[in-house]
């Protein structure tokens, strides 16, 4: 049997505000047909109790305890799994979204006048509260951005309290990404079209407990953003190992830069033709692999970073990689100039072949680190 609003409340340690706020909601939807379903992940401070305890006498309510899973998108998900509303609600369980508007978000999607229904800080009639300076900046940055990687117009897309259709459920949840925190970006940038509507309230600021909210947000919702956008060409995780190559182009450089500065010696090797030996190159990339791998280890890998002593074993896997570029770069570059290819090209072939050596370096070295350094870990 359906219902027309399910009220998915994904929770991690919320013991101090779940009730009051299953209390809440009971209220302002008491003239509706509505679930409420409570998704903990086995919190330490045993919300899921407290929320099976508050069920247990409602039928409307019910709790899932997941023993395996974390993760907020992921909850949401698997709160969405199991409902039966021709709408899907998605709150808070801090008590910062205003549950009076609640109805009046799901209305207006059951009526059709909107796919999505958006509470939102940044509309009409909307406030972000007592927010710092610098969390309004950041907000507004990712809307800024969102606009222009999305098809759509939303002031707040980083909200968690949204109502969805049954049908934007349907059509997307195939695709979605159940990682991290941005959850109706998934909804929004995965839909083909949809109308979207958003409703202004005041966030309220937090009383019990504390935020999961990691500075790693941002890095994610920038992931998550050229993903959405861009990830059907070029997977995000190549483009940040990527980026991270060329900002080793400038650290190689620097330690070039330094080295000479610091008049590193110039050593004879008795081959006349190489003569002298200019110790600050092999400085500069050894500078470089160290950054690479510190960087990579943080950003680009971050899920599967290495901690503590394992950093030995990780860079020591790819300080061998990067040597194997060196290598495969070289050959490529030797091969090519070989082939006598692009000989129209003269004297500006020789920047062409190293050119595409450093992009098939760049790629093999990629596959290498994905499936050896960072592999599954
Ligand atoms: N099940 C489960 N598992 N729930 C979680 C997890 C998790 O790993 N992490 C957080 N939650 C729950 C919290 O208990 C809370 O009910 C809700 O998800 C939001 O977490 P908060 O820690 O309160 O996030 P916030 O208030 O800092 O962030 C809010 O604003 C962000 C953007 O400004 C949220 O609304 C975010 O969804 C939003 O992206
Ligand atoms: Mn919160």
């Amino acid at each position: 049997m359906s219902v027309d609003i399910s009220v998915i409340i994904p929770t991690y340690n919320e013991s101090g505000n779940i009730a009051l706020l299953l209390e809440k909601i009971q209220q302002v939807l008491s003239a509706h047909s509505y679930e409420i379903i409570v998704v903990d992940d086995n919190s330490p401070d045993r919300t899921w109790e407290v929320a099976q305890s508050w069920a247990s006498s409602r039928p409307a309510v019910s709790v899932i305890r997941r023993m395996h899973d974390r993760g907020l998108s992921s909850a949401v998900i698997t709160g969405m799994e199991i409902a039966r509303g021709r709408s899907l609600a998605v709150m808070d369980a801090d008590l910062q979204h205003d549950e009076s508007i609640l109805p009046i978000m799901a209305a207006s999607v059951l009526a059709g006048e909107c796919d999505v229904a958006i509470g939102s800080r940044g509309a009409a009639g909307g406030s972000y509260g007592e927010w710092s300076r610098r969390r309004r900046f950041i907000s507004f940055v990712a809307a800024t951005m969102a606009r222009i990687v999305l098809p759509v117009q939303v002031t707040d897309p980083m909200s968690g309290f949204f109502v969805i259709s049954r049908k934007v459920y349907q059509d997307t949840i195939a695709t979605i990404n159940p990682r991290g925190f941005k959850i109706l970006l998934e909804f929004i940038g995965r839909s083909r079209s949809i109308t979207i509507k958003e409703f202004g309230y005041t966030f309220r600021n937090r009383v019990h407990g504390e935020t999961k909210l990691s500075g790693l947000v941002i890095k994610n919702y920038l992931v998550a953003l050229y993903d959405l956008r861009f990830g059907k060409y070029v997977s995000p995780t190549f483009m940040l190992y990527a980026f991270v190559g060329l900002t080793g182009v400038f650290i190689n450089m620097s330690g070039f830069a330094l080295g000479e500065f610091l008049d590193f010696p110039h050593v004879a090797s008795g081959i006349t033709a190489i003569d002298p030996l200019f110790l600050s190159v092999p400085f500069g990339i050894q500078l470089s692999i160290i950054s690479n791998y510190v960087l990579n280890n943080y950003l680009t890998f971050f899920e599967k970073r290495y901690r503590g002593t394992g950093n030995l074993t990780g860079f020591l896997l790819f300080q061998l990689i990067s040597m194997l570029g060196l290598f495969v770069q070289f050959s490529v570059f030797q091969l090519l100039q070989g082939a006598e290819l692009f000989l129209w090209l003269e004297d500006s072939r020789k920047f062409l072949n190293n050119g595409i050596g450093i992009i098939i370096a760049t790629i093999t070295n990629y596959y290498l680190n994905l499936n050896v350094t960072w592999k599954g870990r």
